[in-house]
């Protein structure tokens, strides 16, 4: 899958996430399809490697842009076509190719076009941090081999949910954004998601980009920040105790893990282990959060928590639909538009410019001067 930012960071969150009862995370079942990413970053090693991989293996590929013109994508997408129509030749290569992009516009739709490619359309009106439950996460997450009409159900209970209440108590994201908010304006301007589970750590980066990308405009905005506990509390633990208190946390609890594991007793304890014996792993990290949320609190990082029941593609859905929803509320009560990212121009004008794209010209003279 070739895509950056919203055209990746959703499929990639729900994958990884329904990934943990595989292990490797992302090891697909005998016969099944692998997914891998590309386009999300521009280091060349891992362009290299991942051609290299893909040499001897059979592969398909499912661009994803919306705007069709977005630089790391379109890279990665030349050289991994080009070793496919190596492969297979162009025609068959073009059976193999799909793209995902805007129904008239951009590159990528007058690339598909005259190639033959399969395409879906990004609907105009979604922006590509709120874009997973379209095609742009529907197809590759179902590609991966994970259920999205569960996913799907679990965002329609989700969006009936909010929409029947209109008092903000009895409704989650709305309940949520005012509490952020409040937050905020006592000086909490950072916000820390946290998860106890590793498997949500790509959830995490894609909560970090609705956010971040929604609210931070106008000098405003809540910084979005994420851990993956206990690990972390190995290293930024002590930060988040002791440190410069301009944040509170909101943690994602997940009720049920999918295995439970009992710690075995041992004869000789050398480790002093044996007072956990027969309880399950899950237990202990249920202890450390509750442990560290309440050293938290009493450190004067206000806690919030949002609990899912477990981690399936149902509730994977649902906590999706929360956020996109709570996130537009947030950005309202904020007074920006949570729909808009004019900032992120900025670095691509100059990146462009450096580039020596044509039409570029007077910033190439421009910036050149400046380095
Ligand atoms: O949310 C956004 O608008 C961005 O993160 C885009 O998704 C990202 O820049 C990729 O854009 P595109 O899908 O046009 O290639």
């Amino acid at each position: 899958m070739i895509g950056i930012g919203g055209s990746y960071l959703g499929t990639r969150a729900v994958c990884e996430a329904l990934s943990t009862g595989q292990f490797p995370a992302n090891e697909p079942e005998k016969n099944s399809v692998r997914l891998v990413y590309a386009g999300h970053h521009l280091d060349q090693d891992y362009l290299h490697n991942l051609l290299a991989w893909l040499e001897n293996k059979s592969f398909s590929i499912i661009v994803i842009s919306k705007s069709g013109t977005t630089t790391e994508p379109a890279i990665a997408f030349r050289f991994l076509r080009e070793l496919l129509e190596r492969k297979l030749g162009r025609k068959l290569a073009a059976k193999r190719i799909i793209g995902i992009t805007d129904a008239s516009k951009g590159a990528l739709k007058t690339l598909a076009d005259a190639e033959g490619y399969k395409s879906y359309v990004i609907p105009d009106d979604v922006g590509g941090r709120y874009s997973v439950l379209t095609p742009v996460g529907l197809l590759p997450i179902a590609v991966a081999g994970h259920n999205i009409r569960e996913l799907l159900q679990g965002a329609a209970y989700m969006a009936d949910l909010l929409k029947q209440n209109d008092q903000i108590k009895d409704n989650p994201a709305a309940h949520y954004a005012v509490l952020r908010n409040i937050l905020y304006s006592k000086g909490k301007t950072t916000e820390i998601l946290a998860a106890y589970n590793p498997s949500l750590t790509y959830f995490i980066e894609w909560w970090k980009q609705l956010f971040g990308e929604s609210e931070g405009k106008d000098g405003k905005g809540i910084f979005p920040a994420g851990v993956t506990f206990t690990t972390d509390l190995h290293s930024m633990g002590q930060y988040i105790q002791d440190g410069h208190k301009n944040f509170f946390e909101t943690v994602i609890t997940v009720r049920k893990g999918r295995n439970e594991l009992i710690i075995p007793e041992d004869a000789n304890d050398l480790e002093g282990l044996n007072y956990l014996a027969g309880k399950s792993v899950g237990f202990v990290n249920e202890m450390a959060s509750r442990g560290t949320m309440l050293a938290h609190v009493d450190g004067d990082v206000p806690n919030l928590e949002i609990i899912i029941p477990e981690i399936s593609p149902y509730h994977i859905g649902s906590l999706i639909y929360f956020f996109e929803m709570a996130c537009a509320i947030s950005g309202y009560i904020l007074d920006v538009n949570p729909f808009d990212q004019p900032g992120v121009e900025d670095y691509k004008r100059n990146m462009f410019a450096l580039l020596g794209k044509p039409g570029f010209e007077d910033e190439t003279k421009a910036i050149k001067k400046r380095l």
